[in-house]
């Protein structure tokens, strides 16, 4: 057996963790998006394989067995080369995702179903907006030119993002409550615009915003990839056939 996890995520970070521990052979992949990824206890890889022939030819020769898709929900594309890449080469597939948030009492969502329609949602008179959707789509935003964006950003930019009014936050996950409630006060944050990402580690600018009654505007996750999903590291074990009472 030898498991190939495509990663970026806290979930393929805790996979690999409990990988190790159980001596199951296993590589990572990294996009190489950030510029210091999380160090992992496994041997690991940066960089795209070059589409579903170049992911294919990479499990081939690495002998691996089992696939887990433990990349963010909104990395449709490397979801849906990895079901065809394992198809092909007749490996098995998972995929390792947290559910999506919901909304519960309080919150103020609004719901759209891609970026773009984010942005065109927001047209109308200038705002203070958190921006918390990563760095891959900001310019798109330059068609609201009249909001001041805050950005939270995992590395600081290499070069100015295209948008004429904002300010920059370099920091990473897990964020907390207080933080975050801080922070939407500090820049008099007057609605959140965010992808659902789902997990612990940044649902803390929701928690905030439903206190401080602040409108979201939440990006719905792209179509699932067709292929089995399970929540848990605990059920990616089970898949790959590992007993952890009997740590075989
Ligand atoms: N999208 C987000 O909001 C978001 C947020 C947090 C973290 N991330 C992480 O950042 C990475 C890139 O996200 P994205 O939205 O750019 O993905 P994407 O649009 O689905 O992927 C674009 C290309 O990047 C390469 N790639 C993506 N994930 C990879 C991985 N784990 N290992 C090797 N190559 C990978 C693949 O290149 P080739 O076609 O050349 O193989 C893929 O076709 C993902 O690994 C994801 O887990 C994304």
């Amino acid at each position: 057996m030898k498991v190939l996890i495509l990663g970026g995520t806290t979930e393929a970070s805790a996979l690999a963790r409990t990988l190790c521990e159980y001596s199951i052979p296993a590589l990572f992949s990294y996009a190489g998006r950030v510029t210091a990824p999380k160090p992992q206890p496994l041997p690991t890889r940066v960089g795209g394989f070059g589409g579903v022939d170049g992911l294919a030819a990479f499990l081939a020769d690495n002998g691996i067995t089992h696939l887990v898709d433990a990349t963010h929900p909104f990395a449709a594309q490397m979801s849906r080369h990895a079901v065809a890449a394992a198809e092909r080469c007749g490996v098995g597939l998972i995929a390792l995702t947290r559910p999506p948030w919901e909304p519960v009492a309080g919150d103020r969502w609004q719901r759209v179903a891609s970026v773009e329609a984010a942005v065109q949602a927001i047209a109308g008179p200038a705002e203070r907006i958190m921006l918390a959707i990563g760095r891959m789509h900001l310019a798109e935003f330059a068609a609201q030119a009249q909001h001041h964006y805050l950005l939270r950003l995992v590395d600081a930019p290499g070069s100015l993002p295209p948008l004429p009014r904002h300010s920059v936050i370099v920091d990473r996950g897990p964020f907390t409550l207080d933080g975050d409630r801080a922070l939407l006060r500090a820049h008099r944050i007057e609605r959140i615009v965010c992808k659902n990402a789902g997990g612990e580690g940044a649902a803390s600018k929701l928690r905030a915003a439903r206190e401080l009654g602040l409108p979201v505007l939440m990006i719905d996750r792209p179509a699932p990839a067709p292929r089995p999903e399970v929540h848990s590291v605990d059920a990616v074990l089970a898949w790959l056939g590992h007993d952890t009472d009997l740590g075989v």
